[in-house]
């Protein structure tokens, strides 16, 4: 198993072929897809999985699978995209998640995203990780409060129709000095 690293409760490993129905599971469901235009075909969801495998191999980063630790279950996944579409902060680093719903009220999320951050700022490098969803998605939100990001800002997404409810979204940033200056943190995360 190619594991990237490891939290207290999850391991961060790529993608195997075996992902993939679980992977179209994980986006076919309506209650994670709420935020998002649709739910994914089973169709879009493997050109999705091709692509993050792709980039995944020409970065080496992107986003993880993840899996409890002590079960090996799946259960979804975070890490990190290049957000290049038109705004006053891309080109950048975002963090990005998506869990089964099964796994939320865990703090998966929350464990997840803090070693993705320490990876992100002490492996490769970053300085500054965004991350944006729409205002109504404040689960996901509470996930950016809880590792410590700043809201700097609201914004529509320019991918997303200005009518709809989805255009609205918040941003959070968060830099390295933030990241290891928070005492909150503890040594593993
Ligand atoms: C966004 C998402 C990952 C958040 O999941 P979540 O379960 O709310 O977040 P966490 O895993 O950090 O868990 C926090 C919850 O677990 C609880 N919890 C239990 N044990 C915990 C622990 N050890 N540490 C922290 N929180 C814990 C917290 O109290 C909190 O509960 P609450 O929701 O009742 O307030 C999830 O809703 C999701 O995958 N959504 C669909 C995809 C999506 O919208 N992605 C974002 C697109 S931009």
């Amino acid at each position: 198993m190619n594991n990237f690293f490891e939290s207290e409760r999850l391991v961060f490993r790529s993608w195997t072929q075996e992902d993939k129905d679980e992977f179209r599971k994980l986006n076919a469901d309506q209650e994670v897809m709420k935020y998002f235009p649709d739910v994914l075909s089973h169709e879009e969801s493997d050109l999705l999985f091709d692509r993050i495998r792709k980039n995944m191999a020409e970065k080496g980063y992107g986003l993880w699978a993840v899996e409890i630790k002590k079960s090996g279950d799946f259960i979804g996944f975070i890490g990190f995209n290049n957000a290049d579409f038109r705004a006053f902060f891309t080109p950048c680093i975002e963090i990005v998640w998506r869990l089964k719903s099964e796994a939320w009220g865990k703090g998966f999320a929350t464990e997840g995203a803090k070693r993705c951050l320490r990876f992100g700022f002490e492996d490769l490098g970053f300085s500054d990780i965004y991350s944006f969803t729409a205002v109504e998605n404040t689960r996901s939100e509470m996930v950016m409060k809880r590792i410590g990001m700043i809201r700097i800002a609201e914004f529509d997404h320019p991918e997303v129709p200005m009518d709809s409810s989805l255009s609205r979204h918040v941003l959070y940033m968060i830099n390295k000095k933030n990241f290891f200056s928070d005492l909150t943190r503890s040594p593993t995360d």
